[in-house]
């Protein structure tokens, strides 16, 4: 089996394209652009990224034998990206569950999961390569590999880089999956901080222990150990 790659100059998002055409593309299609007009970043934002200096793109998964394993996509990519970022630049990266990168206390890449399960999977994602200014309105700048280490990465290289790493990593789940977990233990930005979480509608705060077999995140406070397996994880400090 091979993948499939697709690039355009501009795209509203590279995940919609992907799910507006899933039913004519072929398993395992990359599809990348230069610009998005409107990218979707988790919980209904916006991911905004200048023309040409950042790497998006999303990958369709059709192939039902691997979709039955989708609970770990969010790891594998995150392991995945977090490899490939840490061989071009050299720095450590931590993962904030479930699957944000951060270098330097800072954001660098995100990782949206879409699709209608069984039939396909988009796992799209947007790394900041070689922007060097974020002029946006956010709660907590970003950062880019370039800011990090000051020198342009090639934004070719890289892409094939991880696009050969998540190829091989989802066709060998079953070994990866263990490196992915080890790997999420040892680069693990949430691991003892204090967060704030919603369960059940109620909000609540506790501390991070780390995550289970399933991938879920484990958070303790005064009610017990919380096994939360989606949702957005607030660090209180
Ligand atoms: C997040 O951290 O909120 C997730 C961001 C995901 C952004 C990528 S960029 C490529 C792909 N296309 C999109 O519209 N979003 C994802």
């Amino acid at each position: 089996m091979k993948y499939k790659v697709l690039h355009f100059p501009i795209l509203n998002s590279t995940n919609s394209y992907l799910k507006d055409n899933y039913k004519s593309l072929e398993d395992f299609t990359f599809v990348s652009c230069d610009y998005q007009s409107s990218g979707k970043g988790r919980n209904d934002r916006v991911w905004t990224a200048n023309s040409g200096e950042n790497l998006l793109f999303s990958l369709l998964i059709k192939n039902k034998e691997i979709i039955e394993n989708y609970r770990y996509f969010p790891l594998i990519s995150a392991f995945s990206v977090g490899e490939i970022i840490e061989k071009y630049t050299g720095k450590k990266v931590e993962i904030k569950w479930p699957n944000d990168i951060y270098i330097n206390d800072k954001k660098v890449a995100g990782i949206l999961l879409e699709g209608s399960i069984p039939d396909y999977v988009v796992i799209g994602i947007g790394i900041n390569v070689n922007q060097k200014k974020f002029l946006g309105e956010y709660r907590k700048e970003p950062t880019s590999l370039f800011l990090e280490i000051n020198k342009e990465i090639d934004i070719n290289n890289f892409k094939q880089d991880l696009y050969l790493k998540l190829f091989e990593c989802l066709l060998s789940l079953n070994i990866y999956k263990d490196i992915a977990f080890k790997y999420f233990h040892e680069h693990d930005y949430l691991l003892s901080k204090e967060v704030g979480f919603v369960f059940n509608n109620v909000s609540y705060r506790g501390t991070v222990l780390g995550i289970d077999d399933d991938f879920n995140i484990l958070i303790e406070n005064d009610s017990g150990v919380h096994h939360i397996s989606s949702g957005e994880i607030e660090l209180l400090k």
